[in-house]
């Protein structure tokens, strides 16, 4: 099978962590017998300083035209720090996901049985873990109308959603919940906020067209508390963009590290695989980045885009065999050899 692929490394530890992600495609490719073209495109603050914009048209040329796009991390501290900056790096992430149409994106978490006393939470609590959070991507606070008023002194960002694209997320959310365990749980604020009874009630009458899927609804206060107490009770959740961004980050946590959690965004057009952590700057160009993240996202890419589910079950079997083996940089080593970025991605390319 021919595979066109754009190639969006972006800021920081992206390029780096893509990188090992490519060798072991390019090794999958090998073995499997396919071929892959590599795109490759600015996004991010790579981009601004080549060309002043975050997700230049280029870039999204490029995305337009591929079948899947692999993606690293965008971000730089440089802009962090200046409330003034007109351009910054997450606008290219936001237009990105705006002009591809992605409105769902798809996070999952799991243990990973080598790891699970790397994880904060005590075992039992975790064991078992395997939910998937649906976080609605191109809605919400995130795009609403936003502003100031009174000279400045007065500061309002909205959040806005239609019927229609509360159904379209949650209608993959009940389909992801047939293919699993038939449970799907809202997550909003609906004894608060008007969008939030929205999405309740845009839920609650879907019901009816999956019989077999079992829907709680519940407060995403409470769901913050219960994610880190009994996370193997969840199995699909849905949610809108602000409050999926920050269970996400709180979810990563069960698994031990952040560079272990892949993600997909899917929509109108061409799908993106990405690791749901940032740019890590501190750790740019040091060779020391985890990039298990990327290679389990482009496990998820093989999957998803394009249907090739034992390619994707090869990546995830090294990936576990390297856990297994202590081929693990330094945020999972412990008192043992950290390994280079670089030495993790050679290792697993040629154990494929
Ligand atoms: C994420 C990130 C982005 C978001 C930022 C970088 C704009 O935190 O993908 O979760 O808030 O969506
Ligand atoms: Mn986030």
């Amino acid at each position: 099978m021919k595979l066109n692929i754009a190639l969006l490394p972006g800021d920081g530890i992206g390029p780096e962590v893509v990188d090992q992600a490519v060798k072991v495609c390019d090794a999958v490719a090998k073995k499997f017998n396919h071929e892959i073209n590599w795109t490759k495109a600015l996004t991010g603050a790579s981009a601004i300083d080549a060309c002043g914009e975050p997700y230049p048209d280029s870039t999204h040329e490029v995305c337009m035209a591929a079948d899947a796009v692999l993606f690293g991390a965008i971000g730089d501290p440089k802009y962090d720090n200046d409330p003034k900056a007109t351009v910054r790096p997450e606008q290219g992430l936001l237009k990105m996901r705006q002009k591809l149409g992605l409105f769902a994106n798809v996070r999952p978490t799991f243990t990973f049985p080598s790891l699970i006393d790397n994880s904060p939470l005590k075992r039992e609590r975790i064991e078992g873990t395997d939910l998937i959070i649906l976080r609605e991507l191109t809605g919400g606070i995130y795009f609403g109308e936003r502003g100031r008023k009174d000279d400045g002194n007065t500061a309002f960002d909205t959040c806005t959603y239609t019927r229609e694209e509360i159904q379209r997320l949650a209608k993959l959310g009940f389909e992801l919940a047939m293919t699993r365990g038939k449970k799907l749980c809202c997550v909003d604020k609906a004894n608060v906020l008007e969008s939030s009874r929205l999405w309740r009630e845009t839920v609650q009458a879907m019901e009816k067209d999956y019989p077999e899927v079992t829907v709680s609804y519940e407060f995403v206060d409470a769901v913050a508390m219960r994610l880190v107490q009994w996370p193997n009770s969840y199995d699909v959740m849905i949610t809108e963009n602000l409050f999926g961004d920050i269970l996400t980050d709180e979810a990563s946590v069960i698994s031990g590290s952040m560079g272990l959690m892949p993600s997909a965004s899917k929509g109108v057009h061409t799908s993106l695989y990405e690791p749901i952590h940032g740019s890590y700057p501190q750790a740019a160009g040091k060779d020391i980045a985890n990039p298990l993240a990327t290679v389990l996202s482009a496990a998820m890419m093989f999957e998803d885009a394009f249907g090739l589910k034992e390619e994707a079950e090869a990546i995830r079997e090294v990936v576990n065999k390297s856990l297994a083996a202590g081929i693990v940089t330094e945020d999972l080593a412990g008192s043992n050899k950290a390994y280079k970025t670089s030495e993790v991605g050679n290792w697993l390319a040629e154990n494929i």
